[in-house]
């Protein structure tokens, strides 16, 4: 018997990037992680993001379904902070879809698995990093969150389209948190997730991939998510996130 205790594995984090939806709310033209911030794709800004957290060795892009070879040709011309295995897989029609797809993907040997929308380019480094430690710290599913800041009213069918809109009831906003992403799950609680409940509803109830986990039953936790984590959804979200991207190039000269 020897009694030197075996060397742990080195932490090894995986991210798998939905990239393959068409941006319908930000109005025509190209898929929205192709549109540009500053001259750079968003998709190049969110992998760059990702990248840079130290943890993060495996990045999984899943593409629009008949453009993975051009994102990868677009990765290949973009230089990241951090020397990654990038993977490029082509997507579904739903996001839902895109990340059972991106999961085939994933290493065997990962110990975290972060699911980062390609919509969020700039979420700070230090987000990702706190969920992907909450996970190693044994949580199985994590999720960065805010508090609301609008009054949310829960409303019924309108009677017929076009009519005013019933409203049923106002949640208390103290106990509501708009989530974001990257959410981080033991990779295990996503996989089986995506094995049982795959094709149940369609897209009902998969906008949030710790909503799946939820389903399973087991415990989902929050940590404090960011402003600048943001969702890139309409056409002045571009605004803001040109305006995040030029105060950054000022005070950290980035
Ligand atoms: N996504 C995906 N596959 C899909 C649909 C969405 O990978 N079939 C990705 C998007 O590319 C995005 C993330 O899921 O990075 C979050 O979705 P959302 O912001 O809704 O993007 P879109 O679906 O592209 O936008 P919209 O709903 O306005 O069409
Ligand atoms: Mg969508």
């Amino acid at each position: 018997m020897s009694d030197i205790a075996p060397v742990p594995a080195a932490p090894h984090t995986a991210v798998i990037i939905p990239a393959a939806g068409r941006g319908v709310r930000l109005g025509p033209g190209i898929p929205k992680a192709l549109r540009l911030l500053n001259g750079v794709p968003i998709l190049v800004h969110a992998v760059r993001a990702m990248a840079a957290a130290r943890s993060v060795a495996t990045v999984i892009v899943v593409a629009p379904p008949d453009g993975a070879e051009g994102v990868r040709a677009l990765l290949d011309e973009h230089p990241l902070p951090r020397p990654v295995a990038l993977h490029v897989v082509p997507g579904g029609t739903t996001r839902q879809e895109s990340v059972r797809l991106g999961l085939a993907a994933l290493p065997a040997d990962a110990d975290v698995v972060l699911v980062h929308d390609a919509a969020r380019p700039l979420v700070p480094v230090d987000t990702t990093e706190a969920v992907a430690a909450a996970v190693r710290d044994g949580a199985p599913a994590v999720v960065p969150a805010l508090p609301v800041t609008d009054t949310i009213k829960q409303i019924a069918a309108p009677a017929r389209e076009g009519e005013p809109v019933p409203v049923t009831g106002t949640p208390d906003r103290a106990l509501l948190r708009a989530v974001q992403t990257p959410q981080g799950f033991a990779p295990d609680a996503l996989l089986d997730a995506h094995r049982r409940l795959a094709g149940l509803g369609g897209e009902e109830g998969a906008t949030d991939d710790a909503g799946m986990v939820e389903r399973l039953g087991l415990p989902v936790v929050l940590v404090p998510g960011h402003e600048e984590a943001f969702k890139v959804t309409r056409p002045l979200d571009l605004v803001l996130a040109e305006a995040v991207l030029a105060r950054r190039r000022i005070t950290d000269g980035y």
